[in-house]
């Protein structure tokens, strides 16, 4: 085998066989609820907030101060912060999602979540 193909030969493979996962890997099917639909928030922090629209939805629920549908709710304030910063230490500190939903989101969807409120709240892929 020439020295060339030593390297070249592997790449290929490893390009055809991404390609092939590309391929396989089905598009995810979404189910929402008209709660759930919000348009410009970011497919995976959407559906964890789908939690969070029990109450902060449309109707405001069960005392919840303001919605939490779009993301200019999120990026708007409450009490002298960002409704994001708040959000954050809501979800840090437990104190959000309040009960009966507070076991709704694992501890990997709170994190992921709560980085993205420390973020800022920012643009990311959409769910449609
Ligand atoms: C069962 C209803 C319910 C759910 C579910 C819920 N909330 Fe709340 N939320 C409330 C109520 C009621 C308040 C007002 C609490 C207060 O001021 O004592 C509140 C207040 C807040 C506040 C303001 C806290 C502050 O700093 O004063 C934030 C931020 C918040 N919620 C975020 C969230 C997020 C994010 C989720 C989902 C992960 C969520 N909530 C889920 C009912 C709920």
């Amino acid at each position: 085998m020439p020295k060339a193909s030593r390297w070249f030969l592997p790449l290929v493979v490893s390009v055809v066989a991404l390609a092939a996962c590309a391929e396989e890997t089905p598009q995810e099917t979404l189910e929402f609820t008209p709660a759930s639909v919000s348009g410009d928030i970011p497919c995976e922090f959407d559906k964890s907030l789908a939690v969070c629209r029990n109450c902060h939805g449309s109707p405001l629920k069960s005392g919840a101060p303001f919605p939490l549908l779009r993301l200019g709710d999120i990026r708007g304030s409450y009490n002298g912060k960002t409704v994001a910063e708040r959000a954050a230490s809501a979800l840090t500190t437990r104190f959000m999602p309040q009960p009966p939903y507070d076991k709704e989101l694992t501890d990997d969807q709170r994190a992921r979540l709560t980085s993205w409120f420390q973020m800022g709240a920012p643009l990311g892929m959409r769910c449609n």
